[in-house]
C-alpha cells in the first residue's frame, strides 16, 4: 500500500525533539522555528507535559463523553483563569477545523440563520463548512460549495458595513482569524474587530474568533483578538492547546445555551487529551510563556526589521511573518539544508516563524545570525547548491545547541 500523497515534503525523517530543537535519524539537529505548524508552544517533549501523559495514561486514556470526566472541568477552570473568559462555556474536540465546524453550526442553531461572512485569504480548515470558509478554491470540493458563505476583503470595514445593511437580518456569523496564518501573516486591525462585535451586536449575529494557530498565548496575549479590546462569542482552539496531542476546543459566551445533542463527539474531550492540554496551560503559566513570546518576538520583529531586504515584516510575539524578495527566493530552503533550521511558508513569498513560546533568545540571536549569512550567500549570487558546500560542516554550529 503507499500513503496518499497530499503534501510535497521535506526529506527529513524527525526521529527525536527537546524543547526547540529536533534530530533526524542522523543525528544531525535542526532548530525548529516551524512547531510543526504553530502546534509545539511549551516545547518538544517537555517533561511535565511527558509526565502528566503517563501518568494519566496508567489510569486511563479514553472514555466516551457518556460518563463524568472530572479533568474535563479542571482543563475549563484552568482555560477560564488563564485566557481570562471565565464565564464562558467549553466544549472540547479534535482538530483546528472540527473547532470552526462546531463553532460555525452552534452558531447557526442559536440564530437559526444560514449565512456568514468570512474573509480573504482566510483558512479554516477542511471540513464541509470550514472549508466553504476558507478562501482557496483549490481546497473546495463541489460538494462543499455554497451560497451560505459571502466572502468580503479582510479588515475593510466599509464593505462588513455594507454587507450587514444588505444582509444583515439573514447572517448567522462571521468568522476571523486575529491574526491570519495561511494566509500570509495578516494581523486584524483592532478597529476592524471592533467593527465585527458592533455589527454582530446591531444585528444579533454571532462573532467567532478562529484563534486555531494565533491563540493560546502566541501573539503574547492568550487570544490575539484580545488586542482590539473586545470579546467575541466564540473561540475556537487547536495546535497549541495538546502541543501536539490531538485536542481542540470551543469556548461559548454564556448567553449562548447548550441543547442536548446539538454537538457531540466520540474521541472529544477525553481523558488523555485533557491530561495534555491542562499540563500545556501549566507550563504556559509557571513559564510565563506569553511574557517570553512578547520578549524574543520583539527581539526577532526589531532584527527582521533592520534587514534591509526583507519586505513587510509583520505579526505579534511569536507569530512573524515576512516577505522574501524574488532574488532570495531559495532562502527558506537555504535555512533548512545549510544551517538546519525550519521555517514555516505562506505562498508565493513569504516567511513564517511559529516556534515554541519558550524559545530562547540565544536561539532567536542564531537564527538571526544564520539567516544574514543566508542572505548575503544569495545576494552574492551562490546557488543552493554552492551555498550548501560553502556551509558544509559550519551549519550546526551557527543555530547553537
Ligand atoms: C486559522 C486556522 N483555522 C483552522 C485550521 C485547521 O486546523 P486543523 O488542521 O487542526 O483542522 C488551521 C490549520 O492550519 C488554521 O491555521
Amino acid at each position: 500500500m503507499t500513503l496518499f500523497d497530499v503534501y510535497p515534503i521535506n526529506d527529513v525523517t524527525i526521529v527525536k525533539a527537546k524543547g526547540s530543537y529536533v534530530w533526524d535519524e542522523n543525528g544531525e539537529q535542526y532548530l525548529d522555528l516551524y512547531g510543526g505548524h504553530a502546534v509545539i508552544s511549551i516545547g518538544h517533549t517537555h517533561p511535565h507535559w511527558v509526565k502528566r501523559i503517563e501518568e494519566q495514561l496508567e489510569k486511563i486514556a479514553f472514555y466516551s463523553n457518556s460518563i463524568k470526566i472530572p479533568l474535563q472541568q479542571q482543563l475549563a477552570d484552568k482555560l477560564g483563569k488563564i485566557s481570562g473568559k471565565d464565564d464562558y462555556q467549553l466544549f472540547l474536540c479534535n482538530s483546528g477545523a472540527e473547532a470552526n465546524e462546531n463553532a460555525l453550526k452552534l452558531a447557526s442553531f442559536h440564530n437559526a440563520r444560514k449565512k456568514v461572512i468570512a474573509f480573504t485569504k482566510a483558512f479554516h480548515g477542511r471540513t464541509s463548512l470550514a472549508v466553504s470558509a476558507t478562501d482557496n478554491k483549490n481546497y473546495v470540493a463541489p460538494v462543499n460549495e455554497t451560497d451560505n458563505v459571502i466572502f468580503l476583503p479582510f479588515n475593510d470595514e466599509q464593505a462588513l458595513e455594507d454587507c450587514f445593511e444588505e444582509n444583515g437580518d439573514e447572517i448567522s456569523s462571521v468568522i476571523v482569524e486575529g491574526i491570519q496564518g495561511v494566509g500570509g501573516i495578516n494581523v486584524a486591525d483592532e478597529d476592524f474587530l471592533r467593527k465585527i462585535r458592533q455589527l454582530c451586536d446591531k444585528y444579533k449575529a454571532v462573532y467567532i474568533a478562529d484563534s486555531v494557530q494565533c491563540g493560546y498565548g502566541r501573539s503574547g496575549k492568550f487570544f490575539s483578538h484580545d488586542f482590539a479590546g473586545v470579546n467575541a462569542d466564540i473561540y475556537t482552539m487547536a495546535k497549541g492547546m495538546g502541543n501536539g496531542f490531538p485536542v481542540a476546543g470551543i469556548l461559548i459566551a454564556p448567553h449562548i445555551k447548550p441543547k442536548h445533542f446539538q454537538l457531540g463527539t466520540t474521541f472529544g474531550g477525553n481523558h488523555l487529551a485533557c491530561a495534555a492540554a491542562l499540563a500545556v496551560l501549566e507550563i504556559i503559566e509557571e513559564e510565563k510563556l506569553m511574557g517570553n513570546a512578547v520578549m524574543v518576538g520583539k527581539y526577532l520583529k526589531d532584527e527582521l526589521e533592520s534587514i534591509p531586504e526583507l519586505k513587510r515584516v509583520r505579526g505579534r510575539g511569536l507569530m512573524i511573518g515576512f516577505d522574501v524578495p524574488e532574488e532570495l527566493k531559495d532562502l527558506r530552503k537555504n535555512l533548512l539544508w545549510n544551517q538546519k533550521i525550519f521555517t514555516g511558508e505562506a505562498k508565493p513569498n513569504v516567511i513564517r516563524l511559529l516556534p515554541s513560546l519558550a524559545l530562547k533568545k540565544r536561539d532567536a540571536e542564531d537564527f538571526i545570525e544564520a539567516l544574514k549569512e543566508e542572505i548575503q550567500l544569495l545576494s552574492n549570487g551562490q546557488s543552493t547548491e554552492e551555498s550548501r558546500t560553502i556551509n558544509a560542516g559550519m551549519s550546526t554550529e551557527s543555530v547553537g545547541k
